[in-house]
């Protein structure tokens, strides 16, 4: 959707802005009007604003008050003054205290396009760089707190390590009956949790190396599929499409397992009763057909086919608020959750430089599409 740019002109001379109106106007920008200062400044509190032509000269409040007190609101649209009493130290005045540009009435309609043509593609040009620079400082926020991330969890897996270790050889030498046995068991038992958050933190990350090879998804997520065939409840619908074989992608089929389980479970998970349908699907797709909004936000297509694997299920649905967080590690809403699966899936799919699109209605469920590169 374009949108045109917005334009406040205030003058106390009402048929000098209805003229600027309709000049303006002429050449789709967004024109509002208001004569006098404290209106233009009730205006710019209240809207955001692309430009201000403003008079000088105004019996409430003249433009070099208006200008102050924009600036002491932190207001930042820039500022044409006008000025009838064409003398030189206005025009100064007005430039010093933060106006842009200057034009002294009357002036050529000529003149006033060339100047609000100028810092309006000033004003766009700004906006793009400060656009570029937040999201090049949010990357490297992001990148550093993954490296952060990246080397507690090494840490940690080195550290339980010698932790199971030294229980595993302490619970050989304890005998059967002794009552501390139990005890060593259960820290066994954390330890090994523990293990396991590090470990998918370090898939989330892309810190573990796959085994890639030539996969075929069908074959690798029908592997899958069996264990849960066999657990799906009474009542439950779970509907495969998958093609004989293929498509074929360069991966790791234990990862690519991973990722099918993570995306059953969820799906399993959001219908609470037991009644529902989940269906799973496989296809090849062309990189025209990958819906714009997709995580990573900033992937491209560097391949013309993709593998879609896609779960759909009729279960509770995923409020808006909640799907940006989706992916964050230890985003959950439920009771025993550690929120780590669909992090997971994110770096998993983020490695084999795939992506992943995601469609939900709460109350009426959800579907999550990933795509892969096919070979
Ligand atoms: N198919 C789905 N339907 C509804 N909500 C979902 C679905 N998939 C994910 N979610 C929401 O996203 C959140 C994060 O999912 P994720 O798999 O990362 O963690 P989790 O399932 O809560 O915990 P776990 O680490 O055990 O997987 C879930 O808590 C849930 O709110
Ligand atoms: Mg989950």
């Amino acid at each position: 959707m374009v949108v045109n740019p917005k334009i406040l002109v205030v003058d106390d001379e009402p048929r000098f802005c209805h003229s600027m109106k309709t000049l303006l106007s002429s050449r789709d920008y967004d024109v509002k009007t208001c004569f006098n200062g404290s209106d233009a400044l009730q205006f710019l509190t209240d809207e955001t604003f692309d430009l201000v032509l403003l008079d000088v000269f105004m019996e409430d409040m003249d433009g070099f008050q208006v200008i102050e007190n924009k600036i002491s609101r932190k207001i930042d649209t820039p500022v044409i003054i006008m000025t009838g009493r064409s003398s030189s130290d206005t025009a100064v005045k007005a430039l010093r205290m933060g106006a842009i540009d200057y034009l002294k009435k009357p002036f050529e309609t000529r003149e006033m396009f060339s100047s609000v043509k100028n810092i309006l593609n000033q004003r766009a040009l700004e906006k793009k760089r400060k656009a570029a620079e937040s999201q090049s400082a949010e990357r490297r926020k992001l990148e550093s707190l993954g490296r952060m991330a990246g080397s507690i969890a090494h840490h940690f897996n080195n550290q339980l390590s010698a932790v199971m270790g030294n229980l595993e050889i302490a619970l050989d030498d304890v005998p059967v009956d002794a009552g501390y046995r139990k005890n060593l068991f259960q820290a066994m038992m954390a330890a090994h949790k523990a293990t396991s958050v590090s470990r998918q933190m370090l898939l989330y990350l892309g810190h573990t190396p796959g085994r890639n090879r030539p996969t075929d998804l069908s074959a690798s997520c029908r592997k899958t599929l069996a264990l849960f065939q066999a657990a799906v409840p009474k009542g439950m619908i779970l509907t495969v499409d998958f093609p004989d074989s293929g498509p074929v992608i360069h991966a790791d089929p234990i990862q690519i397992q991973q990722v099918l389980t993570h995306l059953i479970t969820n799906a399993w998970e959001s219908i609470s009763d037991t009644r529902g349908g989940i269906a799973l699907s496989i296809k090849a797709v062309s990189h025209e057909d990958i819906p714009s909004r997709r995580v990573p936000i900033d992937w491209q297509p560097r391949h013309i086919a993709h593998a879609c694997l896609e779960v759909s299920d009729t279960g509770c649905g995923i409020p808006a608020g909640d799907i940006e967080k989706l992916f964050d590690p230890f985003f959950t809403t439920k009771f025993m959750g550690r929120g780590l699966g669909l992090s997971v899936v994110m770096g998993i799919v983020k490695a084999h430089g795939g992506c992943i699109t995601m469609d939900s209605q709460p109350g009426s469920g959800s579907v999550f599409r990933i795509y892969l590169p096919v070979m």
